[in-house]
Formats: C-alpha cells, structure tokens, sequence
C-alpha cells in the first residue's frame, strides 16, 4: 500500500468542483469534507492529525517560537503527508500515484547522492552562472530617502543575470537531470512568461532530452521572443487555446499519457507533491547565496527579504533558507492587475478560497460555484489562479506577509529600475520592486532590505514601450482637454 494512502480523503473548501479542477481531463469520484477555519489553531491540529496518522513522533521544543514549531513540524512530516499543514497533498488519480511516489523516491535520493550534487553544483556554476550578485542598488536606494536623509538600503539579487534571463533554469536543470536519470527520455513542461519554457528547453537541448513546451497562445502573443528562443533551443512548442493554467493542464495530461517515458518539468512551486517540495528544494541555492552575501557584505542577514508571487517559486527560493529566523521579513508580493477589487488580478492569496487544483489543495482563485476565476497580470508569469501550499502555510502562521500591486505601479517601477540603476527587470520582478514604494517609507535607516530582481525585461521591452505610448497619449489628452 502506498504511503499516500492517507491522503486519499479529500479536504475541499468547496467540494462539488473537484471533479472539475483536480486535475482536468480527469475524474474522479472521492469523498469530501468541508475545511473553512483558516486560523494557525486549524493548521497545527491539521499537522498533528496527519502526523498521527503516519505514525511520525513530534518533538514541542519548548524553546522555539510556535511558528518555528510548526514549521519544523511540517518539515518532518512532508516527506510522508507531502503536506504544508493543510495545503498541498496528491489529490490525483491513483493510477498517477505510483509515478508520484518514484519521483518521491528518486528525488529524495539526488539530495543525499553526493555524486549528482557534485554534478548539479558544476552546472549551476559553469552552465546557469552562479553565484548571481547581490547587488547594492545605490541610486534607488538614494530615491527613496526621506527628507532627513535617511531610509533602508536596497539589495538585488541578481537572478536575471542567469542563463535563460530567469531563476527558473535553477530547477529546469536539476529536474532534467532527475529526468535523464529515471530514464525519461521526453520532456513537457508548461510555461507562462515563456522563461520556464526557455529555461526547460536549454536544459534539455543540454541533457540531450526530447522537449516539449506547452502555451497558451494569448501567452505566445504576449511572449513572442521567448517562443522563437525555445524553438532555437531544438523545443516542440505546443499551442493550447488560453493562458498558463490551460497550458499547465494539457501539459500534465500530455504527461499521463506516456508516463513511462515522459517527465513532466513543473516549473513552479505547485502541483502534487513532490512538485512543490521539489521546485522549492532545486530554487533554495537563491536564498543560500543571499545568506552568504549578506555576510560577506554587512556581516549578518537581511532584515527585509521581497519577492513576486506568480506560483511562488522564486519568493520560496529567497525565503526558505531564513524561514526559521523569524527576524527576518518574509514579504510576497501578488499582482493587483487593473485593482484589487477589479476582479482581474492574480491576488491568490489576498482574495482567493482554498480548494483544489491541478492536484493540490492551496489558496485558489474562484467564484461561489467554485469555478476558476480566469486571472490577469501585466506580468504574464504572475497570471497563475493557484499558489504554493507552503506559501499559502505561510500566510496562515503569520510566517510570510503579502501585499499586492498593480500593472500600472509594476510598470512604473520597471522603468524607474532602468533609469535608475540601468538594469531593466522582467514585469513580474517590477511588482516586487514596485512594492518598495510602500515598504521605504515604513524602515528605520539603514534596514537592509533585499528583492529577488527574478528575471530580466527583455520579453517585455515592448508591452513597456506600448503602455507608455498610450500615457502619453492620455497626458496629451489631458493637457488638451480633449475629450471633456
Ligand atoms: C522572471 C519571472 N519571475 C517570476 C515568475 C513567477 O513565477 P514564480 O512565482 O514561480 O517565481 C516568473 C514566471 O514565469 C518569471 O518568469
């Protein structure tokens, strides 16, 4: 019997969608219960109820804050409940858990083979470019001064400066790696921003791995570049009809079925476990370096660390490493799109109700019938209707703090990056940056704050270009009087 037996009783806030939304093409016939309390109390007798079913022991360190408790508690249990509290699980079919508990198996064992760290540590350092700076923003830090002179100090860790543009080749190469090594031959993956997809397709044309990407083809128009480098990269590119969910479901039913052959590359930190766990694992050099950095720099932590939220692998790969030193500031940063209250955004985790989706039980956009509410982001890597479990944990404890911005503010902040420091970051790293607007002016001096600059603008040169043509045109209309 599998060890994810347990988990085959299924939680959902709104039970009568998960035929629908588990994973799509799929269905399924389980039992549901109701889950609605979304406070800590909730989430730590979540834990030990899954705890106690696996039979794991549970130390209460009585000199560890509650949420490092719960944190540490969870840790220990994942591996068996593959659960952040009550968020993530494998709520797919059981013809798929089998497949899910080798990847389990064989993930586990990469990160104590020290023969694949060696070679995983070559390729991030001669292949991806690591270490990544992390950068003193000097002007922008001068920007947001006070009057008196005074303010927190900026830092950018520099993961546009990677191969690919992006974090995400961090993990497209570990996985491709984890792929050759179970014998898979065929690669598939699905991509928003088309920097995963790129990301996957370099690590494939190295691995020598068959590769297909899948995009929704609103994405291919909006990311055109990134398309026309995957397919230089020797990748299929797979048209769906929609955006990165539609792109994600038909990726993982690509994956279905040939799972004898065919690996599926997820790119962000959601999904079945070990998807999650796995994501977040290969991301977490972000936050190890930063550590060291910051020690070489400063001689200690950061005090403030500031990532987007898309699915949550890059803010997970900032955060993990200093997830226990609850002295530093955990702060993710969703899209607000056209307004928070618009209806189109992609705030998962500010307006959003748990369900399940594409295999796990996270945060999730979606109506009172429990239908997906189609999400919206300037920054296309962000227009995700789902999150991370562990980043939605995080929220519930207290861990993490999310606040959100919207296109025009991530805009705005895009270009003052580029004017300032002369480093032009991807729209979805802009949200993180654009939320320094709010953040400064709260900071004693001399706080060091770091954002994860997560990828490079290039992709997104022109949707700049154009929304500032169009302000342009509204200031003309304005000074005008046009129109009145
Ligand atoms: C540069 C960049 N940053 C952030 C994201 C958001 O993804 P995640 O939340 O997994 O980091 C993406 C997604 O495509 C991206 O391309």
């Amino acid at each position: 019997m599998s060890s994810f037996s347990n988990l085959h009783t299924i939680s959902f806030h709104k039970a009568s969608f998960c035929e629908k939304k588990l994973l799509p093409g799929l269905t399924f016939n389980w039992s549901s219960r109701l889950i609605e309390n979304k406070s800590s109390s909730l989430v730590c007798s979540v834990v030990s109820q899954d705890t106690y079913h696996v039979g794991l022991k549970i130390h209460h360190p009585t000199t560890r804050s509650n949420v490092v408790t719960l944190i540490d508690q969870t840790e220990e249990a994942l591996c068996s409940t593959g659960k952040f509290g009550r968020f993530g699980g494998i709520f797919v079919p059981e013809t798929l858990v089998n497949c899910l508990n080798m990847l389990v198996d064989e993930f586990n064992a990469v990160l104590h083979d020290p023969e694949f760290q060696a070679e995983l540590a070559i390729a991030l350092r001669d292949y991806v470019g690591r270490e990544t700076p992390l950068y003193f923003a000097q002007r922008l830090t001068d920007h947001y001064k006070n009057s008196k002179g005074e303010g927190p100090e900026i830092y950018l860790k520099r993961e546009d400066l990677n191969h690919g543009g992006a974090h995400k080749i961090n993990n497209a190469i570990a996985q491709a790696m984890l792929a050759k090594r179970m014998g898979r031959k065929n690669v598939v993956a699905a991509t928003g921003a088309g920097q995963h997809g790129v990301a996957t397709a370099a690590a494939c044309a190295k691995l020598g791995l068959n590769c297909t990407i899948v995009m929704g083809n609103v994405d291919m128009e909006r990311q055109s570049s990134n398309v026309l480098l995957m397919k230089h990269l020797g990748a299929k590119v797979k048209s769906v009809e929609g955006t990165f969910k539609d792109a994600t479901s038909e990726a993982i039913r690509d994956w279905v079925e040939d799972l004898d052959k065919s690996y599926y590359l997820a790119g962000t930190a959601v999904g079945p476990h070990p998807c999650p766990n796995m994501v977040r694992e290969f991301q977490s050099v972000i936050g190890k370096e930063t550590r060291k950095q910051a020690m070489e720099k400063w001689g200690s932590k950061p005090d403030v660390l500031v990532a987007c939220v898309g699915g949550g692998s890059n803010a997970l790969g900032i955060f993990h490493e200093f997830v226990r030193d609850e002295d530093v500031r955990l702060i993710g940063v969703e899209a607000a799109g056209i307004g928070i209250d618009s209806g189109k955004h992609s705030a998962t985790l500010a307006k959003g109700d748990v369900g399940v989706y594409h295999g796990a039980m996270s945060y999730l956009l979606q109506d009172d019938e429990g239908q997906i509410i189609g999400p919206h982001s300037i920054g296309v890597g962000l227009e995700y209707p789902g999150v991370s479990p562990e980043l939605s944990f995080l929220k519930d404890i207290g861990r993490a703090e999310f606040y959100t911005v919207t296109d025009e503010e991530a805009l705005d902040a895009y270009a003052l990056l580029s004017r300032l420091e002369g480093i032009f970051p991807a729209l979805e790293a802009a949200h993180a940056l654009a939320y320094l607007g709010k953040l400064c002016q709260t900071l004693p001096n001399g706080t060091k704050v770091v954002v994860n600059c997560s990828g490079r603008g290039d992709k997104d040169a022109e949707t700049v270009f154009m929304y500032q043509q169009q302000q342009m045109v509204r200031r003309l209309v304005t000074l005008n009087g046009i129109g009145k």
